[in-house]
């Protein structure tokens, strides 16, 4: 079944969607965006994304969105349109489309477009089971990576260079060595203590949706954390370094730069992290990895 799109009160195959060479998330990239997972046809923390949604928005500035429940209602039709079980949603909001000038126009409706395509999230579980590799680079962003823009372009070539290492992601640092988050996910250390150390909520890294439910489970069951910046040199030191997101809810990552993390194995604070997150996943939605 082809994806499926909603742009501006239109529904349709996404092939047949488009937006004006005008709009301002073209051509400046003034729009944010939001991915949300569905699995069994069920969204997956569908109101912290909402939330992370409209705290974007007012970082921009943006006004003019449908409220949340015309907005879940679109983005409800579009799931069943797609005819997927599991899936991604995705939702852009710019600034609408103007004549080209850099300051906001005037009197101009911001354009909305979501987005549902199938994606096999059981890919996950196979790569959970051997980890991942990830290379590292420096944090060539700008300085509000909290916000959820379409200014993608560091994270793109960034994801091209671990593409080319045959890497999963890249781990951004900053010139002091402090390790910020990947290129699209957010990433932690398991110190000797098996405590969890991540980068802290800052303009620096992006409030993850899959960091916030972690996190939240990593303390409901008495694993420790701590919310404090790393370097990497002590990521090259850890005994266990994973990530997470939307599209990888947690991945353990065992080589870094091509040397091995810890042992080189997945490690047992990770695997545990795993099944308590996939039972989240399944708590929300019914889904379960042996389908
Ligand atoms: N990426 N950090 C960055 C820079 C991201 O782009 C993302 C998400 C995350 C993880 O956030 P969440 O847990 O809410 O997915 C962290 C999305 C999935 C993307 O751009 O495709």
């Amino acid at each position: 079944m082809p994806a499926v799109a909603y742009t501006n009160g239109r529904y349709g195959p996404v092939v047949e969607a488009a937006v004006s060479v005008e709009d301002r998330g073209f051509q400046f990239a003034d729009s944010i965006y939001e991915v949300v997972a569905f699995l069994n046809g069920r969204f997956l923390d569908w109101d912290k994304h909402l939330w992370r949604l409209k705290r974007s928005l007012a970082a921009l500035h943006i006004t003019g969105v449908p409220a949340d429940g015309p907005l879940t209602a679109i983005a409800h039709r579009l799931v069943r349109e797609s005819r997927a079980a599991d899936g991604l949603l995705y939702i852009q909001v710019s600034r609408g489309a103007a004549r080209r000038d850099h300051p906001f126009p005037a009197g101009v409706a911001p354009t909305l477009v979501m987005t549902a395509r199938r994606f096999d999230f059981t890919q996950r579980i196979g790569q959970q089971k051997t980890g991942i590799a990830v290379i590292t680079l420096p944090d060539q962003r700008w300085a509000r990576s909290d916000i959820k823009t379409t200014n993608l372009l560091a994270a793109v070539l960034a994801k091209q260079e671990a593409k080319k290492a045959h890497a999963f992601e890249a781990m951004f640092h900053l010139p002091d060595g402090t390790v910020t988050e990947g290129g699209s996910t957010n990433i932690y250390l398991v110190d000797g203590d098996g405590t969890i150390i991540t980068h802290p909520l800052s303009a620096r890294i992006l409030p993850g949706i899959a960091r916030d439910t972690l996190l939240v489970l990593a303390r409901e069951n008495q694993i420790r954390v701590e919310e404090r910046a790393f370097t990497l040199a002590e990521a090259r030191a850890a005994p266990e370094l994973f990530l997470t997101s939307t599209t990888a809810p947690i991945l353990p990552i065992t080589r870094l730069d091509a040397t091995p993390v810890g042992t080189g194995a997945v490690g047992p604070v990770a695997t545990r992290l795993a099944a308590l997150v996939w039972g989240e996943i399944a708590r929300q939605t019914g889904w379960n990895a042996t389908g």
